[in-house]
């Protein structure tokens, strides 16, 4: 009997748990067998795998985070010595008779992937990432409920916030891309939204807020992406601290530095791991399930090497290569209005 594969690598992300469930009814619709390998690539490392029967994930759709658990292992640069154990990954798959893998990743991951397809895996990937920064697909698996779940999250901030007309910074994931934090923060109504893609000034930005907070609302929602930096080269330095920024994030350092330059009461939250941990949406539910079912078509197909991905609507597939050419950042000219959510230099602006 013909055995897939299915495993999920990376961050986890809402609507996995579909996507398996939709990987795993079409499958048996072609007669073929189901593995779920636990925990991304270590799992083949370690061929730790389960039977996934349709009565196994029938309930599945609904769970947030990955039934099969997620690493980040690098096959190709294991622990300390980084050792390269990808072609560990071949020769286990073909040890526990696994024809075709089906990988679902965000970026990082299906880079990987397409690696692993140079050295002849017979694989195809699922984008997915609440970054929504993966080229190739105008959509990534769980991006619509961490949008959802943050929407909320800076909407009840504003309510407690307005409250207390106080200034809050609140900070969303992302990576270097800043859609999350541009589509929830816009949709809930924040005043500033910083992201990646455009580097803001500092002293404007606190001319900003103060204009913002004094124009009778008297309070002041700024949405912080993670990696959004200050244009201001002497500024750049304290915004890159390593250290720090690993447990307390930028939008921390804004927060200090709008207490230290301002007479408002400064609130700071980070919404973290909650924005990856929300229940899946409809919307994630439907598209798990269908990249699902069409990444078992792909195999069907042997167009290996290639990913399921979103195109004007229509689901399709793209090269797995696709993905190693770059990111899907912020359009800024379209997508990011500079004059009324950033702060920029000069009104100019630091595209980056
Ligand atoms: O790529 C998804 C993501 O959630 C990013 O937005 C975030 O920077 C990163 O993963 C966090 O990774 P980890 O859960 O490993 O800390």
């Amino acid at each position: 009997m013909t055995r897939i594969a299915a495993l999920t690598h990376g961050g986890d992300v809402p609507g996995l748990n579909a996507a398996i469930k939709g990987i795993v009814y079409k499958a048996v619709e072609y007669g073929l067998e189901v593995i779920g390998i636990k925990k991304g690539y270590e799992g083949i490392l370690e061929k730790k795998i389960k039977l996934l029967k349709p009565e196994t994930v029938k309930t599945w759709s609904w769970y947030g985070g990955t039934r099969l658990g997620a690493s980040r292992l690098n096959p190709f640069d294991v622990g300390e010595e980084h050792k390269d154990k990808s072609g560990d990954v071949l020769k286990n798959l073909e040890e526990l008779e696994i024809d075709y893998l089906i990988v679902m990743g965000g970026g990082g991951s299906l880079r990987l992937t397409y690696e692993l397809s140079q050295k002849g895996l017979k694989v195809v990937g699922i984008p997915k990432t609440i970054d929504k920064d993966v080229l190739g697909t105008d959509y990534t698996l769980g991006f619509d409920s961490a949008v959802n779940s943050s929407m909320e999250s800076i909407g009840q901030l504003i309510n407690t916030t307005k409250s207390h007309n106080a200034i809050h910074v609140v900070e969303l994931m992302g990576r270097d891309a800043g859609h999350l934090a541009l589509h929830s923060g816009f949709a809930a109504g924040a005043d500033i939204i910083l992201i990646p893609e455009y580097r803001f000034g500092l002293e404007q930005l606190v001319e900003r807020v103060k204009e913002k907070s004094d124009d009778g609302k008297k309070y002041c929602i700024i949405v912080y992406s993670e990696n959004a930096k200050p244009a201001d080269e002497k500024e750049l330095e304290y915004f890159c601290d390593k250290e720090l920024r690993e447990f307390v994030g930028r939008g921390a350092f804004l927060s200090a530095k709008l207490k230290k330059w301002t007479r408002y009461k400064i609130r700071y939250d980070r919404l973290g791991h909650t924005q990856r941990g929300a229940i899946p949406t409809r919307h994630d539910v439907e598209i798990g399930k269908k990249f699902g079912a069409a990444a078992v078509e792909l195999v069907m197909d042997k167009k290996f090497g290639q990913m399921v991905s979103l195109e004007n609507g229509r689901i399709t597939s793209t090269s797995l290569e696709e993905v190693t050419k770059g990111l899907n950042l912020v359009n800024i000219p379209e997508e990011y209005d500079v004059k009324v959510l950033n702060a920029a230099i000069g009104g100019l602006g630091s595209r980056i």
